[in-house]
Formats: C-alpha cells, sequence, structure tokens
C-alpha cells in the first residue's frame, strides 16, 4: 500500500489533547521538558541511559563497554547489531522468579477470561513460576537443549506465556504460530525452523467456532513429513474433549499435558544466556517470498520489553492491572503479554476471546471486572466496537480506566475520538504506539505524563530512537515534511537476523538506503516533530492489524488450477482499516463463476488462514503491466476504489486498453 491513508490526515493538527494533572502527576516522566532532556542522554550517552534502565534487572555476568556494537552499513562489510554483548542472564528468571524472590509470589500475574463467559483462572507469580518449571522439565525430559528450537499453536491460556518463559528458561528458542494460521502455513513456519517439538491444544473455541487446533497440527505435520521433517514430540492440551474436535492421539509422539507435564518437578534451574543468544522467532510477512522469522535475542530485548512498558504504559505495578488484547501469536502477545508486564512484577487480563463476543459489551464487562486500569488494543477493535454503537460501552462504569492504548495500524481520527471520548470518557490519554515485529519494541510513541496528543498520531520518538525521513533518492529531509520512515542507528530490541537467511535481512532493510534501518512505513513529519505514520510503502498489506504480504496471497490464489495470474492491493475498509481486493486471470478454457470465485477464496484460507481472504475477486482478462512486465498495482489500486478518473500518467503500460476492460468488468 502507498501512503493511501494520508488523504484522512491533517498535515498539521493543532488540536492537542493535554494530559490530565492526575495522569501526569504520577508519570515516571513529567512533562515534555523532562522527556527532551531524557531522549537526548539516550542519544548523546546510550552506554549510561541504558545501563541505568538494565540495573534494574537481574544479570549474571555484567556487560562490558561499550553497551552496543554495531554495523547497519552495508557498504562497511556484515550488518551486525550487538547489545550487552559480553553479559548473561535469563528472561524466565527476571520475569518470573525475581518477583517470587522479592516477595510477589502471591500476586496475581495473569486474570485469564477465557472465549466464554464464566470460563475463568487465576495465576500468581509462584504459580506461574511452577508451570514454567514444570513445562521447562518437559522440555528437557524429551531431549530440548540450549539453542533448540519450540513451535507453539495455541490459543491464549496461561500455558501460552508459560510454555514460551518455558524455552527462556532453558535456551530453547520459541516460535509461536498464531491459532488463526491454516495448516499449509504453519507447515512452513515448523519446516523453516525444524523443531522436534511443538506445543499444542486439542481445540478451543473462538467466539461460536470451534478451532480444532490439534487437527490443524496433525495436518501441518502430515505436510512436513512430506517435505523431510518429522517432529517427534506433540504435547496437547486439554481444553475441548478431543472428541469433539475430531482430534486423535499419534501413539509415541503425542502426549497429554496432564501426564506429560503435571507429573514433572516444580523446580528447574535457569541457564544462564548469553545476552546475544537467540530468545525467540517470529514470522512475519514481507513484500517478497515466503513470510521470515524474525529473530530476537535476549538481553537487548528484554531491557526494550520492560523499559517500554514501564513508560509507555506508566505501570505502577503494585497498583495497575493491565490488559493488552493481543494474542501471543503476535509480536504484540510477545513484548506486551508475555514479557514486559512481567518483568516488572504486573498484575495482567489474559483474554482468549474476541471483543464481540457474546456480544460488543464483553471488553469493559471485563474491564470493570477486573478493574482494569490500562487497555491496549488495535484500532480493528476500535472500530467494531464503534460500529455497534456507545450502548454497549456506558452500560458498564470503566472507572478503573485511566490509559489507554492502540497498535497495528493508523488509528483514524474518528475512531480515535470515539476511543476517547466514549470508551475513556476523555480523561484517559491514548498511547498511539508505532512500531513493528522487527523493532521488539515501541519506537514512536506518545508518553503519559509528557506529550500532548493529536488524534491519529504517534507523535514523538521513544528514548534511543532515532527516526529520520527520507526522500525517494535517500536525502535526509529537515523539519516538517513527508517520505519514507527511517531509523538511523540500532536500539536494543532490535531484531537481529531472518533466522537463517542474513543476506535476506540486509537486503530487506539495510539496502534500500545506507545505513539505515528502512522501517517499509511511509510518514510525515509535522511542525511540532511529530510523526505521522501514513501506511506501508512496500508491498505488504495491513488488514485488521494483520500483516500480509501481496505476494503471498497472489501465490495462493495462483497456487489454484484455474488461476494463471494474479495481483492484489489494498482498498480501505470500514472495520479493517484496509481490505484484500484481488484480480485474477484464469487460465484458457476456465469460466469466471460464483463458484469459482468461492473455491479461489477458500484456497487462500487453506493456504495462509482465514484472516486473508479477499474481499473481492475481480475477474481480469489482463493486467496493466509495464513494457517490462511489472504490474501496475497503483493502477489496480485506482480501478478497485472507482478512481479510474484519477489514473493519472498510464502511458508506460504495455497496453492501456486493459485498464477500460478492468473497469467494465467492476462487480462481475
Ligand atoms: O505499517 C506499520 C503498522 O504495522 C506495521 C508492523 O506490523 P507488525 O510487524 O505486524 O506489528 C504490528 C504490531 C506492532 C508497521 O510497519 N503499524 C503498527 N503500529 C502502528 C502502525 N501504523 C500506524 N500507527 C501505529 N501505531
Amino acid at each position: 500500500m502507498t501512503g493511501a491513508a494520508s488523504a484522512q490526515y491533517p498535515a498539521v493538527a493543532d488540536e492537542k489533547f493535554l494530559p490530565p494533572d492526575a495522569i501526569v502527576e504520577r508519570a515516571y516522566v513529567q512533562g515534555l521538558p523532562a522527556y527532551r532532556e531524557l531522549y537526548e542522554l539516550s542519544l548523546s550517552d546510550p552506554d549510561s541511559f541504558w545501563s541505568e534502565q538494565a540495573k534494574t534487572l537481574t544479570w549474571q555476568k555484567k556487560w562490558p563497554s561499550p553497551i552496543c556494537k554495531y554495523n547497519l552499513d552495508v557498504g562497511n562489510g556484515p550488518v551486525h547489531i550487538a547489545w550487552f554483548d559480553g553479559a548473561e542472564t535469563n528472561l524466565a528468571w527476571n520475569a518470573v522468579d525475581r518477583n517470587v524472590e522479592a516477595g510477589l509470589g502471591d500476586r496475581v500475574a495473569f486474570y485469564w477470561e477465557g472465549n466464554d463467559e464464566g470460563v475463568e483462572r487465576t495465576v500468581t507469580y509462584s504459580e506461574l513460576k511452577s508451570t514454567v518449571c514444570r513445562i521447562a522439565n518437559y522440555l528437557k525430559s524429551v531431549g530440548v537443549k540450549r539453542g533448540d528450537d519450540v513451535t507453539m499453536y495455541m490459543s491464549l491460556v496461561p500455558e501460552l506465556p508459560a510454555a514460551m518463559l518455558a524455552c527462556a528458561r532453558i535456551g530453547a528458542v520459541h516460535s509461536v504460530v498464531f491459532g488463526g494460521f491454516s495448516a499449509e502455513a504453519l507447515a512452513d513456519r515448523i519446516l523453516d525452523s525444524a523443531p522436534n517439538v511443538v506445543i499444542t491444544a486439542s481445540g478451543t473455541m473462538r467466539g461460536p467456532k470451534p478451532i480444532p487446533l490439534k487437527t490443524i497440527v496433525d495436518e501441518a505435520l502430515h505436510i512436513c513429513e512430506g517435505k523431510g521433517h518429522t517432529v517427534q514430540h506433540v504435547l496437547v492440551l486439554e481444553q475441548l474433549p478431543l472428541s469433539d474436535v475430531n482430534g486423535s492421539m499419534k501413539p509415541g509422539r503425542d502426549v497429554m499435558w496432564r501426564e506429560a507435564v503435571d507429573s514433572q518437578p516444580d523446580e528447574c534451574p535457569v541457564e544462564w544466556m548469553p545476552a546475544e543468544a537467540p530468545l525467540f522467532k517470529l514470522y512475519t510477512s514481507g513484500s517478497t517470498g515466503k513470510p521470515k522469522g524474525v529473530l530476537h535475542t535476549t538481553g537487548g530485548y528484554m531491557v526494550g520489553a520492560m523499559v517500554t512498558t514501564k513508560f509507555v504504559f506508566d505501570i505502577h505495578p503494585a497498583s495497575d492491572v493491565y490488559w493488552c488484547t493481543a494474542d501471543c501469536g503476535w509480536i504484540t502477545g510477545h513484548t506486551y503479554v508475555t514479557y514486559g508486564p512481567l518483568l516488572l512484577g504486573a498484575t495482567q487480563v489474559l483474554f482468549e476471546g474476541v471483543p464481540t463476543w457474546p456480544d460488543a459489551s464483553r471488553c469493559w464487562s471485563i474491564v470493570d471486572k477486573y478493574k482494569v486500569t490500562i487497555f491496549y488494543t488495535a484500532p480493528t477493535a476500535i472500530r467494531a466496537l464503534h460500529a455497534k454503537g456507545d450502548a454497549f460501552v456506558t452500560r458498564h462504569s470503566r472507572s478503573s480506566l485511566r490509559l489507554l492504548g492502540s497498535v497495528g495500524e493508523p488509528i483514524n481520527p474518528e475512531a480515535w475520538r470515539w476511543y476517547y471520548e466514549v470508551v475513556g470518557g476523555g480523561r484517559c490519554p491514548i498511547m498511539d504506539t508505532w512500531w513493528q515485529t522487527e523493532t521488539g519494541a515501541h519506537m514512536i510513541t506518545p508518553l503519559p505524563g509528557v506529550t500532548p496528543l493529536k488524534p491519529g498520531c504517534a507523535t514523538l520518538p521513544f528514548f534511543g530512537v532515532e527516526p529520520a525521513v527520507l526522500d525517494e533518492k535517500g536525502n535526509e529531509l529537515q523539519g516538517p515534511c513527508e517520505g519514507m520512515l527511517v531509523i538511523k542507528r540500532p536500539w536494543p530490541s532490535m531484531m537481529r537476523t531472518v533466522a537463517g537467511d542474513h543476506k535476506r535481512f540486509e537486503q530487506t532493510y539495510f539496502s534500500a538506503f545506507k545505513g539505515y534501518y528502512f522501517t517499509g512505513d511511509g510518514c510525515r513529519r509535522d511542525a511540532d516533530g511529530y510523526y505521522w505514520i501514513t501506511g506501508r510503502v512496500d508491498d505488504v498489506l495491513n488488514i485488521s492489524g494483520h500483516r500480509i504480504g501481496t505476494a503471498e496471497v497472489e501465490s495462493a490464489l495462483v497456487s489454484h488450477p484455474s488461476c494463471v495470474e494474479a495481483a492484489v492491493v489494498a482498498v480501505e475498509h470500514a472495520i479493517k482499516g484496509h481490505s484484500i481486493y484481488a484480480f485474477v486471470t484464469l487460465m484458457t478454457g476456465a469460466e469466471p463463476s460464483d463458484e469459482l470465485r468461492k473455491e479461489l477464496i477458500s484456497t487462500v484460507r487453506r493456504v495462509i488462514g482465514p484472516f486473508a481472504a479477499p474481499d473481492v475477486i475481480h475477474w481480469a482478462p489482463g493486467l496493466p503491466k509495464t513494457r517490462s512486465g511489472k504490474i501496475m498495482r497503483r493502477v489496480l489500486r485506482k480501478i478497485a476504489s472507482k478512481e479510474e478518473d484519477q489514473l493519472g500518467d498510464i502511458s508506460t503500460l504495455a497496453d492501456p486498453s486493459v485498464v477500460q476492460q478492468l473497469v467494465d468488468l467492476r462487480g462481475k
């Protein structure tokens, strides 16, 4: 998507929302001057800034100076980034044991709400420690060692973050795959990291719909076997009875959680890991090829997760109840469910379900039930709830709320205002956090006691983050401007490589503009120095806050025997932000029909997952291409959004008559 979203924002919004006194008084950073001073320090003396933050955590071995060693310039040799190199620590120790040792064992770590109302559990820090140790002992009993991969495919139950922490405890590398991905997509991810163990559950409900997780894992493992990788062990948490989701157990490979884990000892020593030891892989879509395994490492990620959670959400662990609605299958669930809040000893809500089930008041009834003070969600959820009307919100008190957050895509000012006025009652600042799977933690974001807010704007850089805006030629723009968003220096939680493909890492992020990390996003900087993210400038789609590569959807469509070529673009959608619009060219002899349309959509669901399904299939006898054969998506976007009167210059098209042909076929 190019900066399609930018049109909806004013160039400079004068309207500012100042933080209420009650927020400023208790904030860790009070006021813009204090922020600016600390921000300057974080850039001029990173050693002292980050040492000060890192020392609040436990390290088995301290780091030598300099705190960061790096090269981001492909012209100067391989790109490498190392933070706290030479130090040793353990994430699970810091997130769990450290809190128990500090006397917080009885503090609630998770209030878990299941998909269905009335299904709930409470997990204290001591209980979490026992569960983490038991899972870690199970993993050791099946031969998992430091550096080994473990894949997880589950819904958001407390066992999921516990399993992630169990890996971290013994130095294994977790790879969580969102439970909405299809068997084929799961198989791709398993094949890439080649784990011996997969952790899953029998099945669960998402809203009113059963999700047969174990059966999907079986299918994925069958695909993997056909491609030469056999997973030795599958650990199955029994949620729905296995028979209810037509699941079965394979003797010798599959074990039930209660048999394999519950009987394990509840103590397990931690492995002290080098700061640069891999912590996890998380697969995400790029503009080309298969999803890539974004690799994050231990020390820098830990510090980045802790520091951003602390400052951006201004968490005071003894009194706050924090709730991030993200699933652990996405980066937000990694950093702002599993790691950040636990590193601070905070109490949080874990919610397995969806915000509209059983109705649109579910979130607010959970807020009241647990007296949630900090609520963090995605614009797509906000828009979906807004569409249902205010009554679902206002029938609950929400008086405990003091801070709101948004992540995943640009939040349109209308949704922002509704979130602010109706959900937050006009008293809760909204932290519109811009970041990415690759960045590991918040990058551009307001701070509660600091930043005057503008609806729809991610505002100012976090400590240690030095953004710049470039024009297409790579020149740095000054002052108010619009261009490509890059980052000029490394930050602790930055990804270190693409698992198994360092060249792809260098090519994707460091080859477009030498010496800079290229985000793939466009942005505008206004006269106040605020950053407005305008959306992706590469071929990555953002649908309901989920990242999907155009190439992935196109290759799924082309895998259908009747499809010879496909091109997908994003069009605006009231709830999802954008939806997928696919132009499909059929094989000679294949005829367009409603049935074929359904088959094509279900092919995408099967190959990637339901969330990647196109909303529209537009039959295309030909696609607009340049003479060198490049598809002109700009033209397709205009046709899809009925703006063919604004096509601009199409003289470079190999066959301009294709355009009229496509316009005539719209809606057919
Ligand atoms: O385009 C930006 C958008 O989401 C992309 C990153 O997607 P992903 O790696 O899946 O991570 C999502 C959760 C961090 C970015 O390149 N994005 C994320 N947050 C925002 C955003 N766009 C505008 N405003 C945001 N707050």
